[in-house]
């Protein structure tokens, strides 16, 4: 049978228990707003199909648990992702301050080169909100990855949030390819080239994931 996308990327969602990514990425899959009855149990996973720049995406994001005892089990799946959501929730100071222990999570157990964004969720709940969003982007800019603020309950930036992060793991797998390319053609003109060599392909430590 034919394959049905161009391209597969894994993406996982990470941040403390109750800051919405259930409900975002049951969004993110058009299934609406949905009140979750339960918390997520170790790991949980949605798909959905895009189109970008004339590719078919498949994407698979993997929903975490945010609580502190299914840590052990989330870490597993780190290296598996090449793009990782840290989410927080803007009415909850302890979640933003908790974006810390989770980006030390990403970089103890993900590849070197994973692609990160920034997410503050609940962006409906202004009256409650503690965290502003000049502290996100500070934040943010001093780890050196991309940030917005999103609603579940509104589908405010939700489809956006998805979109920029594969974006920039797309980018990211172009550097990649392109660099290979270049490699290829380096040792081509030195007539030694197997282009079946796995080790040659290998030898880009970008893909490791
Ligand atoms: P764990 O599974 O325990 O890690 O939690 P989670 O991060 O998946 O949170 P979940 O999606 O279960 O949502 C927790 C609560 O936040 C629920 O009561 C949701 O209704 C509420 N919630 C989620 N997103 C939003 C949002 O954008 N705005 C508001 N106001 N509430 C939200």
């Amino acid at each position: 049978m034919a394959k049905q996308y161009d391209i597969l990327v894994r993406l996982l969602m990470i941040g403390d228990s109750g800051v919405g990514k259930t409900c975002m990425l049951c969004r993110f899959t058009e299934e609406g707003f949905i009140q979750p009855h339960l918390t997520t149990i170790g790991i949980d996973f949605k798909m959905k199909n895009m189109v970008l720049d004339d590719k078919r995406i498949k994407v698979q994001v993997w929903d975490t648990a945010g609580q502190e005892r299914y840590n052990t089990i989330t870490a597993q799946y780190f290296r598996r992702a090449q793009g990782i959501m840290v989410i927080y929730d803007i009415t909850s100071e302890t979640s933003f301050l908790n974006s810390q222990k989770w980006l030390r999570m990403v970089s103890e157990n993900g590849c070197d080169d994973i692609e990160k964004l920034l997410v503050g969720n609940k962006s409906d709940a202004k009256s409650l909100r503690t965290v502003s969003r000049e502290e996100g982007q500070k934040f943010a800019d001093h780890h050196e990855m991309g940030f917005i603020e999103t609603s579940a309950h509104s589908d405010t930036n939700i489809e956006e949030a998805f979109t920029v992060l594969v974006k920039q793991v797309m980018r990211k797998r172009k550097k990649s390819i392109d660099r290979q390319m270049a490699n290829i053609r380096l040792y081509n003109t030195e007539d030694s080239i197997d282009l079946a060599d796995e080790s040659l392909i290998n030898k880009d430590k970008s893909l490791c994931c």
